[in-house]
């Protein structure tokens, strides 16, 4: 659309503001090869406990170690909808010597490990968006851990596809992809590029503790990606999503953090300790973030002057499925069906930035022409996320 904005106030003349519609037109999912239970983990889990318990039996017993609990497949499923989890590597997770993915180190020569599995969710998100790859102007890798710290991961997937312009890294946790997607449709909005590839290859199982009751069932691997271009007012792509709007916000908080970072050598005394790891106060995460998702989507909907009714697609963040059903009952008033908040959780645990994208990939197609939907996001940060789409074909 061409927006002609009158600005006396700051300029003599009038000025032109081309201002261009941005388009969702192809997603693309990567699922890891293994699958792991509740059951396999916490089996493991368990063992692990009793080889601890049994090899520090001695303080245990003189009151000076307090001896581990077992974790239980009934209370993960409970207290968070989580059956399963994909891996990229299930063997070292089991491995209670190891308890984290076991992946060779590569050489410079070879492609990373996020590069991967990002360029196999790319390539399926340029299949179905019919984009010809010489049209892509920007590739962004949206994600809450990065492999290395430089060169960008978004460089080297952009370099694996052939992709001219330019690429870059971003990281805002669990709201890495809907962050990305507003910052790409910002730059095609405004014109200064026509369309990008957006990225999010999440190995959270990586920075997961195993050895954390309280959190080691949390999360699992995948990659997704999303193609946005400029919207075409006559060519419409088949299952294409014009976004309407996006709202982001974030808060500090202490409650979801992980302290790996570069400088960690420079303090040899923290290496290797549980805050280089995920950890969280899970309870408060539950209670303080799910009225800051719900006003946000509330607030968004409103200034676009939609109702919650209008919605046929809730494509949350796949963290927690309690918590879901509880932010869905505050945007709408009553529990929304499955069909309308779709579950991937279940199958694949919290993903991170690509849950609600995997969300989206793979129950977009229910949508009808005109529909309209959400995809929103929330984690570390805190962060929050949301993007309004509408069906276009
Ligand atoms: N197996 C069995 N019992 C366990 C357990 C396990 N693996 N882990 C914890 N428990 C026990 C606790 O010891 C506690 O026992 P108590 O009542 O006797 O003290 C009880 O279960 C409840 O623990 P709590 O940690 O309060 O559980 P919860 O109901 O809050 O569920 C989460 C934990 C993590 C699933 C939940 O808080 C959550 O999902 N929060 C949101 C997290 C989130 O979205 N994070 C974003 C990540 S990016």
């Amino acid at each position: 659309s061409v927006k002609k904005v009158n600005c006396h106030n700051q300029f003599p003349l009038s000025i032109l503001i081309l201002m261009f519609k941005v388009q969702i037109s192809g997603t693309g999912l990567f699922t890891p090869k293994e699958k792991i239970s509740n059951e396999e983990l916490v089996d493991s889990y368990n063992k692990y406990v009793d080889e601890y318990n049994a090899s520090n039996s001695k303080e245990i017993n003189n009151g000076s170690l307090e001896p581990l609990e077992k974790s239980s497949a009934e209370f993960i499923e409970k207290a968070s909808g989580v059956k399963s989890r994909y891996v990229q590597n299930k063997s070292g997770i089991l491995d209670t010597s190891f308890m984290r993915p076991r992946l060779n180190e590569r050489s410079e020569d070879q492609i990373s490990n996020l590069a991967e599995m990002g360029v196999i969710a790319a390539k399926e998100a340029i299949k179905n968006s019919q984009i010809d790859i010489k049209e892509i102007d920007a590739v962004i890798v949206a994600c809450s851990n990065l492999e290395r710290a430089y060169p960008a991961i978004a460089i080297e997937i952009q370099n694996e596809l052939g992709i001219e312009g330019f690429a870059f890294d971003m990281n805002v946790a669990c709201s890495s992809a809907t962050f990305g997607i507003q910052t790409i449709f910002d730059m095609i909005k405004s014109g200064s590029i026509k369309s990008a590839l957006m990225v999010n290859p999440e190995i959270c199982t990586g920075h997961l503790n195993f050895k954390d009751r309280d959190c080691h069932f949390i999360f699992g691997d995948v990659a997704t990606a999303v193609v946005l271009e400029r919207m075409s007012e006559d060519i419409h792509k088949n299952n294409s999503y014009e976004i309407l709007g996006t709202k982001l916000l974030t808060e500090f908080s202490n409650n979801i953090r992980n302290n790996y970072g570069f400088l960690n050598s420079s303090s040899p005394e923290g290496v290797g300790k549980a805050d280089k790891l995920f950890h969280q106060n899970g309870r408060k995460v539950f209670k303080e973030v799910i009225p800051k998702v719900s006003n946000l989507i509330k607030d968004h909907l409103e200034e676009n002057k939609l109702a919650a009714e209008d919605l046929k697609g809730m494509y949350l963040h796949q963290a927690n499925e309690n918590m879901n059903v509880l932010i869905s009952k505050y945007v709408l008033g009553k529990e929304a069906s499955r069909d309308l908040a779709p579950v991937v959780l279940d199958e694949y645990a919290n993903t991170s930035s690509a849950g609600s994208i995997i969300a989206f990939h793979k129950h977009n197609k229910s949508l009808k022409k005109d529909e309209l939907a959400i995809i929103c996001s929330f984690g570390a940060g805190y962060s929050v996320g949301n993007v309004i789409v509408k069906k276009i074909a």
